[in-house]
């Protein structure tokens, strides 16, 4: 911008600075791939973009027509700014879908490791191995596997899942505390669940939603262990948010990964259940294996095993992380590994894995 044009800007200063927006458009339009943004977006937004050294010349200008031209530039820089921050979103969500295409695995590809006897070395032990074939399995459908903390803060244990203090559902969980901070703060987490309010807080954090995720690992309860229960056992936590997610997308998860694990013989139940952060909420249950539906002690004589719970997020803990319901909606599941080992397996006691008889534990290298 010269002098010249002091006397009669808006028009020609106006053409200026819309070429500028085109080019820069266009610009970020032609952006390949994150690394091009950030070799690139400098010279689109930044100090060295042309709608920049168009601001700096500003200085040469009346008053009244820095005011002008200043807000012209502030407008076409704002217009730029969305168009890279949007073209970033695009960017972000297409590296992703590759690296999750880079990861799939057909399901047949999902086998179970046999080594020959007699072992000379150890070996993972039953659990491992069943929660990184279930890992395979729904790495296959298209998840990620997420970690998350074993010591929780009452507040992603319960708080943030819909259950306040002395709410009456904290009954469903009899809870190991960890003398740390003040009273009953601190808890060996009693479920998986606390890990979807870490994926959850984290994506809003970067903008990262959606959200496809399974998180396995080691939990605590204050249970006495019996044929299906350990004091201390495993989940795996599902946790999918999108747009437009509903029970239909849950039920068949739940089928395929049952068809995918256990095998086309072993039929899947929903039953309808309750829990604080899912509504609807469902038990998920599946033929015994013990003695295929026809009622033993391990079944408790009903035929079927609950493997976990499941059910559509419940509004209340999209508000607790700060996802728009209106907008966003989805599922959690969580189940037990060990469960699943032994319907696997056949165990009739689950007590089995935590006995250490190595005759027992060498038949699962
Ligand atoms: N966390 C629940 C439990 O352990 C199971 C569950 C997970 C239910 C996700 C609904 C959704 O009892």
């Amino acid at each position: 911008m010269s002098h010249d044009d002091e006397s009669a800007p808006s028009s020609h200063v106006a053409d200026q600075i819309a070429g500028h927006v085109a080019d820069a458009l266009a610009a970020v339009a032609a952006l390949t791939s994150m690394q091009d943004l950030d070799e690139r977006g400098g010279a689109i937004v930044g100090k060295r973009s042309a709608l920049a050294v168009m601001q700096r010349s500003l200085a040469g200008l009346s008053p009244d027509q820095r005011r002008d031209v200043g807000a012209r530039l502030q407008e076409a820089r704002r217009v730029v700014e969305e168009a890279v921050a949007s073209r970033r979103a695009e960017l972000l969500a297409s590296a992703r879908t590759q690296r999750l295409e880079a990861d799939r695995l057909e399901l047949g590809d999902v086998v179970v490791q046999r080594r020959p006897w007699p072992l000379t070395d150890g070996h993972a032990g039953l659990v491992s191995t069943t929660q990184a074939q279930l890992e395979d399995v729904f790495v296959a459908m298209g998840y990620e596997v997420a970690d998350g903390p074993q010591v929780e803060s009452d507040w992603y244990n319960f708080e943030a899942l819909n259950i306040p203090p002395a709410h009456p559902a904290r009954g469903m969980w009899d809870t190991f505390y960890v003398g740390l901070g003040d009273p009953e703060t601190v808890v060996l987490r009693t479920h998986t669940s606390p890990t979807q309010v870490h994926l959850m807080e984290s994506a809003v954090a970067t903008g990262t939603l959606p959200i496809h995720a399974v998180a396995p690992g080691r939990c605590f309860r204050r249970d006495t262990p019996d044929a299906r229960h350990l004091a201390v056992f495993h989940q795996i936590e599902g946790l999918v948010v999108d747009r437009g997610i509903t029970f239909a997308d849950l039920a068949g998860t739940i089928e395929t990964f049952t068809r995918a694990y256990f095998g086309a013989d072993i039929d899947s139940r929903l039953r309808p259940s309750y829990f604080p952060f899912t509504e609807p909420s469902a038990e998920f249950e599946i033929t015994c294996t013990i003695c295929r539906g026809e009622g033993c002690r391990t079944c408790s004589h009903t035929g079927w095993i609950e493997l976990g719970g499941c059910g559509m997020l419940d509004p209340a803990v999209f508000d607790s992380v700060g996802i728009d319901a209106e907008e966003w909606s989805g599922f959690a599941f969580g189940f037990g590994i060990d469960r699943c080992a032994q319907m696997k397996v056949g165990l009739s006691d689950m007590r089995a894995l935590i006995e250490n008889d190595v005759r027992f534990l060498d038949q699962f290298a």
